[in-house]
């Protein structure tokens, strides 16, 4: 089950150049390149001939010649020039064409129907180009299925265990976590008072009490920002622009029903100039997302090893649940529900 009229993030903006580059979104394997208008073409990664993927093929201008027969295709996806050069071309003979957009320093494919590719609906993730913002992060093949990705992200309350030694800390099981939907948003959030600062946020072995907040924004279909900080407990509960207020980026990509591209990251809005800064909260994350990937891809698999067990939800899990009936409903609309487990996606919080 995949919702297929939303837009997907199938590379990081600065990874595209000239040459092909392949990823499978949504269960469709895709060609995109950029042209050398500075564009970005996204094509379906097959030759209309005999599928060899077009992403091995030669580069000829704008133009890909696939390297099986030499069909010429343009940057359309369209034939220009035929295996035998002096045969007619049938203009008929395409790829399909996926429509594309860069933003937010990604690239986004939409696999749907074409004529729905509202560049209005990408997700809005304004802090990786606000010119006043500084953004940087990676991206993880994960064996497991997207929704598994979500309700960890939608999780506050994993950290404790998954991560003791870096962004964990025992008063996060003590402070109360509220859920809420808003329109096709769904909302977790954790306030902690007057708590030790967690070991990502500590900078001197003495230091004094903070206030930390984590709030996470599950956005359709699969993105999930989160906002995270401490402040001094003297400055109160507040959200103003503090020099460890983040945004964690996690823009989720199905690959297939079992696999997932993950592609995350942080921004900040202060002191946006400090590389050194920037590649170390980089190194930090990508450590920490280390260790989600080693449970959700264990999880996945005790998932196939148990086809007679079902995911159960406790009241900690209310994020995840709620994400995922947006998710459902966005799938019924794209036609999806029959393939979709209804059940799995309604579970009763218990
Ligand atoms: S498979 Fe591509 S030209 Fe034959
Ligand atoms: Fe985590």
């Amino acid at each position: 089950m995949f919702v297929t009229n939303q837009w997907y993030v199938i590379a990081y903006a600065r990874d595209i150049g000239p040459e092909p580059f392949s990823r499978t979104v949504c269960g469709k394997r895709i060609l995109v390149y950029r042209k050398q208008d500075g564009s970005v073409t996204a094509m379906r990664d097959a030759c209309p001939h005999r599928l060899l993927p077009l992403s091995m093929g030669i580069k000829e201008g704008d133009n890909i010649r696939c390297r099986y027969h030499g069909l010429v295709l343009d940057a359309d996806g369209r034939a220009v020039e035929m295996p035998i050069k002096s045969d007619p071309v049938n203009r008929s003979i395409c790829a399909a064409k996926y429509p594309v957009v860069e933003r937010y320093q990604f690239i986004w494919v939409w696999i749907g129907e074409p004529a729905k590719a509202d560049p209005a609906l990408v997700p809005d993730y304004w802090m990786c180009e606000d010119p006043g913002w500084v953004f940087d992060g990676g991206s993880y093949h994960v064996r497991c299925n997207y929704q598994l990705l979500v309700d960890n992200l939608m999780d506050l309350t994993h950290e404790t265990y998954v991560h003791e030694g870096s962004i964990g800390q025992p008063e996060l099981m003590q402070s109360p976590i509220t859920s809420r939907v808003e329109g096709d948003r769904v909302i977790v959030e954790r306030w902690m008072h007057d708590v030790p600062p967690a070991p990502a946020y500590r900078t001197s072995p003495d230091q004094e009490n903070v206030d930390r907040w984590q709030i996470c924004h599950f956005l359709p279909p699969s993105s999930v920002i989160i906002d995270v900080g401490v402040a001094p407990v003297s400055e109160g509960w507040s959200l103003e622009n503090h020099p460890v207020r983040s945004f964690v980026i996690d823009a989720i990509t199905p690959e297939t029903e079992t696999t997932s591209w993950y592609y995350w990251g942080a921004a900040r809005g202060v002191d946006i100039g400090n590389a050194e800064r920037t590649a170390r909260t980089k190194m930090l994350q990508g450590k920490v997302f280390a260790e989600d990937i080693a449970v959700l891809e264990a999880q996945q698999q005790s998932i196939e090893d148990n086809p007679d067990l079902k995911l159960r939800a406790f009241n900690i899990d209310a994020g995840g649940v709620r994400s995922r009936t947006i998710i459902r409903k966005m799938a019924q609309r794209d036609g999806a529900a029959a393939a979709m487990d209804a059940s799995d996606a309604e579970q009763e919080l218990a």
